[in-house]
């Protein structure tokens, strides 16, 4: 495993590859889990070079506290990504991705930026997708494989890669779960023992409304919903129903949708997000 921390070098390596290898992109936080791993896993069944880049993007942190909370741990995430035989990975500094005191851009995200995780990360999606068009400039991968558990993130790449006309491919990958359903997360880390079987009320909460989607109204499974995680002492940020089509939040059922449900909690402290299907 090869690993680079400046990017000309990196870009030097790649086009140095034969021209038919297809590239497969991982972007990280680091701090990984099996989520990443279940990435990795699926950029090495379709491509002949794994990369992942591990950099904790500060442009996307609109809360200074929660990017120093933020694990990292680099050492242990080599080992990992040795052991999941990735090929390349890409860990810059600060230096390397952005000038001194660089903003992130202001990107057009046609509404997602004001809903949900939007709303309450001011400034977030632009510094996801300000991170991401760098990386896929870099790297210039065929692929790049981004999890369903942060649903409204891949929406904003899927579309940035289609307003700044990319060629990657963006492939949308299972969300890895915990025994107790927990959706994998670098921040789980941070749960005391008490707050992280508490967390399994989430999931829990999700799978009833997948259970008892046909039979109820949105707006009583939401009462339920916000009921059961009140009485388990959870602080729900948002929980929506949303169309997946076009991400706009729903308060009742029409045809031809296709629904999910996105859940944003707060559990001493630490932030959670988990969406279903339905
Ligand atoms: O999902 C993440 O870990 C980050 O938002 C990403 C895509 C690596 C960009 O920093």
């Amino acid at each position: 495993m090869k690993v680079f921390k400046q990017n000309k070098k990196l870009r030097k390596f790649i086009s140095c590859q034969k021209k038919d290898l297809k590239i497969g992109l991982v972007a990280t936080m680091g701090a990984l889990h099996e989520g990443h791993i279940s990435l990795i896993k699926s950029s090495k069944k379709k491509c002949d070079i794994t990369i992942c880049s591990i950099f904790v993007n500060p442009t996307q942190f609109n809360d200074e506290q929660d990017f120093k909370n933020y694990p990292k741990k680099i050492e242990e995430d080599l080992k990992i990504l040795e052991i999941a035989k990735c090929d390349i990975v890409y860990n810059p500094n600060y230096n390397d991705i952005y000038l001194p005191k660089e903003k992130q851009k202001k990107f057009d995200h046609c509404g997602l930026d004001k809903i949900l995780e939007g709303k309450y990360r001011p400034g977030h999606f632009d510094g996801v997708a300000t991170i991401v068009e760098k990386l896929l400039e870099i790297i210039m991968p065929d692929f790049a494989f981004f999890g369903y558990k942060d649903l409204q993130q891949l929406m904003v790449v899927k579309m940035l890669v289609k307003n700044k006309n990319i060629r990657t491919k963006i492939v949308g990958c299972e969300t890895i779960r915990e025994k107790n359903g927990l959706a994998m997360s670098s921040r789980n880390q941070l749960l005391s023992k008490k707050d992280f079987k508490k967390s399994s009320k989430i999931y829990q909460q999700l799978k009833f409304c997948k259970e008892n989607f046909t039979e109820n109204t949105l707006q009583k499974m939401k009462k339920i919903v916000l009921n059961n995680l009140n009485k388990s002492n959870i602080k729900v940020e948002y929980f929506e129903f949303i169309d997946l089509n076009n991400f706009s939040i729903l308060q009742k059922k029409a045809d031809g949708i296709k629904y999910a449900a996105c859940i944003a909690v707060v559990i001493s402290g630490v932030r959670l997000i988990d969406n279903i299907i339905l």
